[in-house]
């Protein structure tokens, strides 16, 4: 085989292969419940209304379903995303949209835009996987932020800190990442307060804001706090904000279709980015979703997620609540939306080491470390509540608790 490695750009020999998705190679044998995966209930597709919308697009416009698109992407769709949005208060227009191969795709096109080798990006500790490695494949580096103790968003001090800091030893930061609805890997949401609060810093320092918002739409208790592009715009409106959405997680991920809202200048920059990756989004994808979206019915599929998950995500704090051993330093966050809960353990417990012990009691979850990019915690794990029916919740939760009771027994 021929050996090309010496011929690798400086980018691909940054780029990491994901540590997490080796592991969930591991986590996937038939009899072992799964807690590692981030995958939405496939029960709540809704396969025949898809069908019913993609029998029409082929009836009506078949011939423009399977012909090239603009990169912007279909109008039928943006009228429908544009409609979506100001359902939920946001008001955009066209031109404020780019739609994108998913968010993943949104994520890669902000740091191919931004970034140059050595840049850095301020990000949350912990935070998404697929963001670190896109911002990695363009050889920039993340500066990590702490969360607050209440779990509501950046320790805002150790930010002004950090980016102090940073603009002294002359490192150029180009963006902010985060998540404030329900994080992946955390289910953190952050508090009103708080997203003020990295508004105003946006304003005084310059840095957009990157806001990947894919669980936004999942909240199933409490009340929906806006979003920072609605802060933005609702206040200032610096244009400060870019915003991620996907059908991913209020729909089905198969699609792989998401949007971008952001200042039209921005958007304009997106497009040339866009147009060297794909030329444009799938327009048969854009255009069955739009006619999908036209019969109204994903508001109650987005209804139905939240039912299904809310009852989900409580099966599992009250599995953890009986088999989880009680001790000060063994807790979980409560998420009111997502798919997500967080778990940290003793920190005499490394979680990467407890995942091979999980394994062979047939129980699998995330260990936290992966989700840092440097001086990893090592005694926190992801758990997801989504995918896993409510019997292998009861039963893969028992079973954790035990390896977690046998590793506390071990360091006594
Ligand atoms: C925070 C976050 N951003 C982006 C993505 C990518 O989602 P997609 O490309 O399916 O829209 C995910 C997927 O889990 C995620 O958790």
């Amino acid at each position: 085989m021929a050996d090309f490695s010496s011929l690798f750009s400086e980018n691909a020999n940054n780029m990491k292969a994901s540590t997490i998705r080796e592991l969930l190679k591991l986590t996937q044998k038939p009899d072992i419940i799964s807690f590692a995966g981030g995958l939405p209930a496939p029960d709540v597709f809704p396969v025949e209304d898809l069908r019913a919308a993609a029998n029409i697009v082929f009836d009506t416009q078949g011939r423009k379903a399977l012909q090239y698109g603009t990169t912007e992407g279909d109008d039928g769709l943006r009228e429908e995303l544009i409609k979506f949005e100001s359902k939920q208060g946001v008001s955009i227009k066209k031109e404020n949209l780019l739609v994108v191969s998913a968010s993943q795709q949104a994520l890669d096109i902000v740091a191919k835009i931004f970034l140059d080798a050595g840049d850095y990006v301020i990000a949350g500790r912990p935070t998404y996987l697929g963001a670190l490695q896109a911002i990695q494949s363009y050889s920039a580096k993340v500066l990590g932020i702490p969360f607050t103790a209440a779990q509501d968003g950046f320790d805002m001090v150790k930010l002004e800190q950090t980016y102090a800091e940073a603009k002294a030893a002359g490192k150029k930061i180009k963006y902010i990442y985060v998540i404030p609805d329900f994080q992946n890997p955390s289910g953190f949401c952050w508090s009103i307060e708080k997203r003020k609060a990295l508004l105003e810093f946006a304003y005084k320092t310059g840095l957009p804001i990157l806001e990947d918002s894919p669980y936004r739409e999942i909240r199933f208790m409490g009340d929906s706090i806006p979003s920072i592009y609605e802060l933005d715009q609702r206040g200032a409106n610096k244009g400060i904000v870019i915003n991620l959405k996907t059908f991913s997680k209020i729909l089905a991920p198969g699609t792989r279709m998401g949007w971008i809202m952001a200042d039209t200048a921005l958007i304009s920059k997106f497009v040339v980015a866009k147009q060297a990756m794909d030329l444009c989004t799938n327009v048969f994808t854009q255009m069955w979703l739009a006619e999908y979206m036209r019969t109204g019915k994903l508001d109650g599929v987005i209804q139905a997620t939240r039912d299904k998950y809310r009852e989900k995500r409580n099966a599992m704090v009250e599995a953890l609540e009986r088999y989880m051993p009680k001790r000060a330093d063994i807790s979980w966050t409560k998420p009111e939306g997502g798919l997500f809960l967080w778990i940290t353990l003793p920190s005499f417990i490394d979680t990467d080491k407890l995942l091979l012990k999980a394994v062979e009691k047939k129980v699998a979850f995330v260990a936290g470390s992966g989700f840092y990019v440097d001086n990893p915690e090592h005694n926190s794990m992801r758990m997801n509540f989504s995918y896993p029916t409510h019997e292998q919740i009861e039963e893969g939760v028992k079973r954790l608790g035990l390896v977690v009771q046998e590793a506390i027994a071990e360091h006594k």
